[in-house]
């Protein structure tokens, strides 16, 4: 059964089908030209039925979560090929153990020797075996053991020594990637990543250590990378919907953004050009992220209700549940009486991990038709 967008109350998460479908298949045979599996980020969308859609493009192998909810949730569905890619917290050991025990095959990052005795001491505490891999610092953006540091080898030592932890392999997330803006700068962060993981790998390996993974990823480097010798599994999860920061990034088009934000306008202030919605930051997030990018979107990028380019219109402000839209270029023409009140309007997300974990579920959209209605999840 089909019904309209005026049937929705706003704000509301719209997902385009047709451009989800879209993104999923050019990850996926990007990573059958180069041999390459992929272990999608679920935090991106965290929806069993996304999830779906990515299994049906192929080319996966398990999931990634970023939160244990995410593993529960996932696991829950059947899915049992989980890697948890955030450093573990000590408080959240007893329910890393209560999913392995149940039969998860989880696997845990860290990138520290606190991190791993507080993970020897459990698992002889609660009587199991904890996989794990460690975590690389390519780029000087998070966390992570340099590839060629003393701390990795030391890290990898005290696991292999231990009955109840198990050295998987490295790791790494290349977000410095976010920062590139050009091909060759793309290229050059993926080949970094993939390059020193390898070196990483080849280390543990050359000290007599296990090293069966070596896990890679972001959704710039996935898309930039070009040989995938040695690298184990590509983790991305931004692809699946895209948003103005990956289009700036210049891997993906306006166009190609599945996730949006309908919202309704509620008023005009003409003398200043400004229509005012109820998409504020509590529907778009506060994400700033095309800040840094030679375009800055505000809020968002605003089009019409049916997808369609309104000219050059952004969400130039957002309180928590109103948001200002006005021409990106102050002074340009715009009249914001051609959008009554009542006028629906889609905003696509700077980021769309952050706008996405406003909502609960996702109207399912084709053109301007909701063809159904996902559930999501959120929180910890
Ligand atoms: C550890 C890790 N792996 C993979 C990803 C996926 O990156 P992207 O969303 O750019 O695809 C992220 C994203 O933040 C991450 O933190």
């Amino acid at each position: 059964v089909t019904r309209s967008l005026e049937t929705l109350e706003t704000p509301a998460l719209l997902l385009d089908r047709a451009r989800l479908r879209r993104n999923l298949q050019s990850l996926a045979a990007r990573m059958t030209s180069l041999g390459g599996v992929l272990r999608p980020h679920v935090k991106t969308h965290k929806s069993l039925d996304v999830y779906r859609e990515s299994l049906a493009a192929g080319s996966v192998r398990g999931i990634t979560v970023s939160t244990l909810r995410e593993a529960e949730h996932f696991f829950e569905a059947g899915e049992t090929d989980i890697f948890y890619a955030v450093g573990i917290a000590p408080n959240k050991i007893p329910a890393a153990a209560s999913l392995i025990a149940r039969g998860c095959d989880l696997k845990l990052t860290l990138d520290n020797l606190a991190q791993a005795r507080c993970l020897a001491a459990a698992a002889d505490e609660l009587g199991v075996a904890f996989k794990v891999l460690i975590e690389l610092d390519v780029d000087g953006q998070r966390a992570g053991v340099q590839p060629d540091g003393a701390a990795l080898l030391e890290i990898g030592r005290f696991l292999a020594a231990q009955a109840g932890t198990r050295l998987q392999g490295v790791m790494t997330h290349a977000g410095g990637s976010y920062a590139c803006d050009s091909p060759a700068s793309l290229q050059a962060m993926a080949r970094r990543e993939r390059d020193l993981s390898l070196l990483a790998a080849e280390r543990l390996r050359d000290a007599g250590l296990h090293c069966e993974h070596v896990s890679i990823g972001s959704t710039p480097t996935a898309f930039a990378i070009d040989d995938l010798d040695g690298v184990t599994e590509v983790r991305a999860g931004v692809y699946t919907l895209f948003d103005l920061v990956m289009a700036g990034i210049g891997v993906c088009g306006w166009d190609d953004i599945a996730a949006s934000v309908l919202v309704s306008v509620t008023g005009h202030q003409p003398e200043r050009q400004q229509v005012i919605t109820d998409g504020g930051w509590m529907a778009l997030s506060r994400d700033r992220g095309t800040a840094a990018q030679r375009t800055d979107y505000g809020y968002g990028m605003v089009v019409g209700a049916d997808g369609r380019s309104l000219g050059d219109l952004i969400v130039t402000a957002a309180s928590q549940e109103h948001g200002i839209v006005a021409p990106r270029v102050a002074g340009d023409a715009f009249d914001p009486l051609s959008l009554p009140v009542g006028s629906l309007l889609r905003v696509l997300p700077n980021h769309a991990c952050a706008t996405a974990g406003q909502f609960d579920r996702y109207h399912l959209t084709q053109g301007t038709s909701l063809i159904g209605e996902w559930p999501k999840i959120n929180g910890w």
